[in-house]
Order: C-alpha cells, then sequence, then structure tokens
C-alpha cells in the first residue's frame, strides 16, 4: 500500500494495488508483446510468432477472435453448461478410481488428470502423450519467472528447447489435419475460413501451445488451492454439502482468495506513462501482482478473509481488459464440478500435511502435492 508502483533494481517496476493494475490493464499505451520486453524469456528468444497472449492489437484481436470462434463452447459462459456431462463423467471416474484408498494425492490423482484430459479432447491432442509434453510444459512454466541476474541461462535455454519442442510435435499434430480433419480445435482452425481469414500454420501452433499450457496448468492450481481451502475451513466444506448452489459464489471468491495465477510479469510501457503519481518511463517492463490486487484492502472489505457470501467479487483472478481469461468459463465450471464432486463423494476427508509442499515458482501458485486421507 505504500508503494503501490515500485520501481526494482533492473529498472523495472511491480505493480501491487487494485486500481493501479486494473489501471494498467486497461492502459492502451502498454504492450503484452514478448519481443519489446527488457528481460528475455523463451518465447521471444526462439520464435517470431508468440501466442496471442504475448502480442497486441491488431493482431491480437484478430487471433483471439478466430481462436474463440474455433474454441466455441468451452468460451462461451452459455454454451460452456453443455459441456457438464461430459465433465463430470471424467470427474466421477477419477474418483471412482481412488474412492476406496487410504491415501490420495489430490493433485496426481485428480486435479492434474481432469483439465489435461480436457484440454487434450478439445485441441486434438493424443491424451497418451502426456509423459511427453508435461516436461516440456514445465520447462516453459519455470522459465517464465527467468531472471538474469540470479537464474543460471539454463534454465532460460531449457524454456526455449521446451518451447521448441512442444512447437515441433504440435506441428506434427497438424499437418495431417489439413487434408483429413476431425473434430477437434486444430483441425478446425486449420480448416475454417472464417471472416478474419484463415491462420498460418505458425499461427495456429501457437495458438495450440498456448491453449495446451493454459489449459492444463491454472485449473490443476484452482481445484487444489480449492481442496486446500476448504479442508482449512470446515465450515464452509459442510455449508457446501448442505446448499450445493454455493459452488458458483465460492469458486469466484477462491479466484480471489487463492489465484492460481499470482503475477503477470509481461507487459512494457509503449510510452512514458504516470500512475500513482509514479513516472514509468517508455520501454520499461512491468508487473503486475494480481493476486495481491485481489487482496487489496482499499478495493475488498477484510480481504484476507475467505468467505463466499461476498458481494461485488469482482477479483483480478482471470485478468482485465483485452487479455481477459480466455478459458475463464471452461475454467470455472470445471472447478465447480471437481470440488462439488469432491466434496459429495468423499467422506470426512482430512489433510496429511499443512501447509504442503509448493511449486517453486512465484507466477504460478499452487501445492506440488496434497494428500489427503
Ligand atoms: C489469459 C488466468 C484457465 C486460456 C489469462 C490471464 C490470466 C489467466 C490471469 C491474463 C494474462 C494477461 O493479462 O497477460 C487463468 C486461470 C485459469 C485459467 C486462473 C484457471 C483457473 C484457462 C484455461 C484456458 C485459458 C482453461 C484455455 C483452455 C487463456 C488464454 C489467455 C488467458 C488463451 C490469453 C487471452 C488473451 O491474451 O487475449 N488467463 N486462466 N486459461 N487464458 Fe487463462
Amino acid at each position: 500500500r505504500k508503494t503501490p508502483v515500485a520501481l526494482q533494481e533492473d529498472g523495472s517496476y511491480v505493480i501491487s494495488t487494485y486500481r493501479e493494475i486494473t489501471d494498467i490493464l486497461h492502459n492502451p499505451h502498454l504492450s503484452s508483446d514478448v519481443r519489446n520486453l527488457s528481460r528475455p524469456t523463451p518465447a521471444a528468444e526462439r520464435r517470431d510468432t508468440p501466442s496471442f497472449i504475448n502480442i497486441d492489437p491488431p493482431e491480437h484481436d484478430r487471433l483471439r477472435r478466430l481462436a474463440m470462434r474455433h474454441f466455441g463452447p468451452p468460451c462461451t459462459p452459455g454454451l460452456v453448461t453443455g459441456m457438464q456431462p461430459q465433465l463430470t463423467e471424467i470427474v466421477s471416474s477419477l474418483i471412482d478410481d481412488f474412492a476406496n484408498t487410504q491415501l490420495v494425492d489430490i493433485v496426481d490423482d485428480f486435479a492434474y488428470p481432469f483439465p489435461v484430459t480436457v484440454i487434450c479432447h478439445l485441441l486434438g491432442v493424443p491424451r497418451d502423450d502426456e509423459p511427453r509434453f508435461h516436461q516440456w510444459v514445465n520447462a516453459i512454466i519455470d522459465s517464465l519467472d527467468y531472471d538474469p541476474k540470479t537464474d543460471p541461462p539454463e534454465k532460460l535455454n531449457l524454456g526455449a528447447q521446451a518451447t521448441d519442442d512442444l512447437h515441433q510435435y504440435l506441428g506434427g499434430l497438424l499437418e495431417p489435419r489439413h487434408d483429413r480433419p476431425g473434430d477437434d480445435l486444430l483441425s478446425r482452425l486449420a480448416n475454417d475460413d472464417g471472416p478474419d481469414g484463415r491462420m498460418t500454420d505458425e499461427e495456429i501452433i501457437s495458438t495450440a501451445n498456448l491453449l495446451l499450457i493454459a489449459g492444463h496448468e491454472t485449473t490443476v492450481n484452482l481445484i487444489t488451492n480449492g481442496m486446500l481451502t476448504l479442508l482449512r475451513h470446515p465450515h464452509v466444506l459442510q455449508r457446501l454439502r448442505d446448499e450445493p448452489d454455493l459452488i458458483v459464489r465460492l469458486v469466484e471468491e477462491l479466484l480471489r482468495y487463492e489465484p492460481p495465477v499470482h503475477i503477470v510479469p509481461w507487459r512494457a510501457a509503449y510510452s512514458d506513462i504516470t500512475i500513482a503519481d509514479t513516472v514509468i518511463p517508455k520501454g520499461s517492463q512491468i508487473m503486475l501482482m494480481l493476486a495481491s490486487g485481489s487482496r487489496d484492502p482499499d478495493r475488498f472489505d477484510d480481504p484476507d478473509r475467505f468467505d463466499p457470501d461476498r458481494q461485488d467479487n469482482q477479483h483480478l483472478g482471470f485478468g482485465s481488459g483485452i487479455h481477459l481469461c480466455f478459458g475463464g468459463p471452461l475454467a470455472r465450471l470445471e472447478t465447480q464440478i471437481a470440488l462439488s464432486e469432491l466434496v459429495r463423494r468423499l467422506d470426512r476427508p482430512r489433510l496429511v500435511t499443512d501447509p504442503p509442499p509448493y511449486r517453486p515458482s512465484p507466477v504460478l501458485r499452487g501445492p506440488i502435492h496434497l494428500h489427503i486421507e
């Protein structure tokens, strides 16, 4: 609160309060293009076509519209509910597999396989290839917070190599779909000419790359953070058993209270920007502490309290502005079904270790394992 806009030693700025983060996310003089950043990133180092999360309008808008058109139901709140039976079936079968086991790891046995199965199915990526792309995705995520001062170059190189490997892998899946399309996103992007024209193969691969990473490294944390939060608030867990409809507000509160994306590290100023009486010079890199904004006491009453009855819960869990999360409706539905079913099916679940071990990333927050018995 004392320094909502903080200058770091390397010349980048950290923004941590709700109003300033929201202002920045809606400022047209801000760039998300990784090629404008002072700190290197694997995507910028190795590729000419970053995915649309990392580029600016008008290209961003064209690619987002095209992807939205073809990704269809999962990003449209009205239609996403049509996926409910299919998602509930996947969740039930995962719970069946461990329902009679003494010790369960909510991450490995449930919160990870569920969204991965869903996004693979939507994209047209074989689920059995998961061990291959999982390690690439991990290396890419690890390198997102690469800091040249403290990290060995190896971290960046591994991320860049993994970006190439994933790119090549997705290219191999795309190629045959030009002639023999299936009913999946890769096929639809490869074959449909929309009002915005067709995506190039490079653009399709970057988009699929983004959706594969975003679709399986974020929701796992929301589900796991959710289960952990419920186990730490047994009265809320009990309320959810008694009032199943509470789940909608509960998931919104989780996105505020324990959000998976803590930091958006990739914004750069196109021109000098004045914010909270500080001038951020043109060219500076800006990092947005979304999780801190969602606990700003000037915006949320008693922000450190988990309160699913909270009104006007305009959290920053999915960001804001033109890059607002594209998969929000899908992630919400997945988490609502996952937590509702866990609470309904598990009899008196108990945390084995509290706090559980966390993944080391400052960007994405969630336990690596969450053992319950
Ligand atoms: C963007 C969070 C799930 C696809 C974002 C952003 C956040 C976010 C904070 C904004 C990034 C920025 O401003 O630079 C989350 C969380 C999720 C989640 C917390 C789960 C709980 C998903 C899923 C998908 C997805 C399931 C797709 C299947 C995307 C895409 C963007 C995005 C494509 C970029 C949008 C754009 O640049 O226009 N997400 N996300 N996300 N998310 Fe998500």
